[in-house]
């Protein structure tokens, strides 16, 4: 019987080896993390991390063949393949400090796992990490293995949080980076036959190991792209009188360019797409290659300006003003379906929100208030100018910014309301009722084109879809960017 066990128990650990588990009867997993809270939280019944249709499978295999625990020697010292699923967060000191990947975590894993190992085992990466990682984590392990063998796989995850569990049961591909020698073919046959249990043998790419943890960085890359492309085009639209969905729509139906990922947003957020690209450009640039690394870092460029452009349309279009105005924010999460908050526009959009005075009154269907909270009042690091940001005092944030726990809560009395978050929920909302409790004119500032702008304005909102054409109060108070 293979036993497995995966190094880290979160977005990405939990629920792949969750699915694993329920897809592979016959094999233990245990999922293992340093976090006490966390693994608590696994084996209870509120889990770590919101995920639709997550519950359901953790329930029916935890206890049988799916464990989570904080003994992390005990359990790799027994498993034959090791996942490694650890954070690697951007730097924000020392050498590479803005852009390089922080391997800390990975480092200690591997570390451990060569203290610990008394047999041969397969190494996986799970967490995205640079290209060529693969090589020193080898050096690593092979340093400190007392002769045992240990085989290095690449296997990148490609699941999108909110759609984790359906992206897991049905992924467009697999992806398996080894050595092209014998005992790296081997390893790569072992990893393949576990996901052949429910994946398609043809949807299981067999690449060298560079490739492998390079194409990973390239597709998040390439998709962050194109929300920057198609969000520098809504800012053109605005201009023009176009609008980004008709355009959008228009352009994806060149086959060559396909419809997906051209939603028009406040911009994009996440734990990867910002800090992936970031490590990308550092790699560029190590490589000597700055034309490649500032393409790429135009990317992240229109993601900034466009949430930063975004705060300044609410400020300028109520009057240049939203000094000791009540501002509703629908959603703080990165996007629908998932309670992660990392990197979200949200976080700037409101900072800049404070930082002009306005008072804020956020609901969010899954993020809790001390998660805001810490969000707002967290040092902002700017990728671009590695000085920490001046910190906004933790006072100002408890003063200036309310969470709530119901949409109309947070419009009443309000002058303007901004959707940030594209949940479900927000497009049902009672916004007859909202408008009459609302301060006059009432604002509407959709960052995620949710709402019905026609309906709206028929109630008597002023209403700002991103990248559509702008009502004429809009069109006399242009924003500055
Ligand atoms: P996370 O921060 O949710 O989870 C990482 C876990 O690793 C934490 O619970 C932490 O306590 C644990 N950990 C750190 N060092 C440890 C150690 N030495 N021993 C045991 N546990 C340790 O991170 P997330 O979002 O799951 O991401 C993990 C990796 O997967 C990152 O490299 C990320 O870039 C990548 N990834 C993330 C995706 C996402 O949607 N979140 C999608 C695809 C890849």
């Amino acid at each position: 019987m293979v036993k497995i066990c995966c190094i880290g128990a979160g977005y990405v650990g939990g629920p792949t080896m969750a699915v694993m588990a329920l897809k592979c009867p016959e094999i233990e997993v245990a999922v293992v993390d340093i976090s006490e809270p966390r693994i608590n939280a696994w084996n209870s019944d509120r889990l770590p991390i919101y995920e639709p249709g997550l519950e359901d499978v953790v329930k029916q295999c935890r206890g049988k063949n799916l464990f989570f625990s904080t003994d992390v020697e005990k359990h790799v010292f027994e498993s034959d393949i090791v996942f490694v699923s650890v954070n690697t967060p951007t730097k924000t000191q020392g050498l590479g400090a803005g852009k390089a990947a922080d391997l800390t975590y990975w480092e200690s894993a591997a570390r451990m796992i060569a203290d610990v190992s008394k047999s041969s085992k397969i190494v996986v990466e799970k967490s995205t990490v640079p290209v060529r990682t693969a090589e020193a984590i080898e050096k690593i392990l092979t340093h400190n293995s007392k002769g045992i063998e240990f085989q290095i796989l690449s296997n990148p995850e490609f699941l999108a949080e909110g759609t984790a569990v359906k992206d897991l049961y049905n992924p467009d591909r697999v992806l398996i980076g080894g050595r092209d020698t014998a005992a790296g073919q081997k390893a790569i046959k072992a990893l393949r036959d576990v996901y052949a249990h429910w994946v398609p043998v043809e949807q299981i790419i067999c690449t060298n190991l560079w490739s492998a943890e390079l194409s990973k960085l390239a597709a998040n890359a390439f998709l962050a792209q194109r929300i920057s492309s198609v969000n520098a085009m809504s800012a053109l639209c605005e201009a023009t009188g176009a609008d980004v969905t008709q355009v959008a729509h228009a352009v994806g139906t060149d086959t060559r360019i396909g419809p997906k990922f051209l939603n028009a947003s406040v911009g994009f957020g996440g734990s990867c797409f910002q800090k992936d690209i970031l490590n990308l450009i550092y790699i560029c640039e190590c490589n000597g290659l700055p034309e490649a690394a500032n393409y790429w870092k135009q990317v992240i460029k229109v993601n900034d300006y466009q949430k930063i452009r975004f705060a300044n349309r609410v400020v300028s279009s109520m009057f240049n003003t939203v000094s000791g105005k009540k501002i509703a924010i629908l959603g703080f999460a990165f996007k629908k379906d998932t309670g992660d908050t990392r990197e979200t526009p949200a976080i700037d959009v409101c900072n800049r929100l404070v930082a002009d005075k306005a008072k804020l009154s956020i609901y969010d269907p899954q993020v809790l208030e001390e998660q805001i909270r810490r969000d707002l009042s967290m040092a902002r690091f700017d990728w671009d100018h590695p000085v920490p940001l001046q910190q906004i005092k933790a006072e100002g944030i408890s003063e200036q910014v309310n969470v709530v726990s119901d949409a109309y809560e947070a419009t009443k009395d309000a002058h303007g309301l901004c959707v940030l978050t594209e949940w479900d929920e927000f497009k049902s909302l009672d916004f007859k009722k909202i408008f009459d409790n609302m301060q006059k004119p009432a604002f509407v500032f959709d960052g995620r084109n949710v709402v019905d702008a026609v309906k709206l304005r028929e109630i008597g909102f002023i209403v700002y879809s991103i990248g559509k054409p702008l009502d004429s109060w809009l069109k006399d108070m242009p924003a500055v960017a």
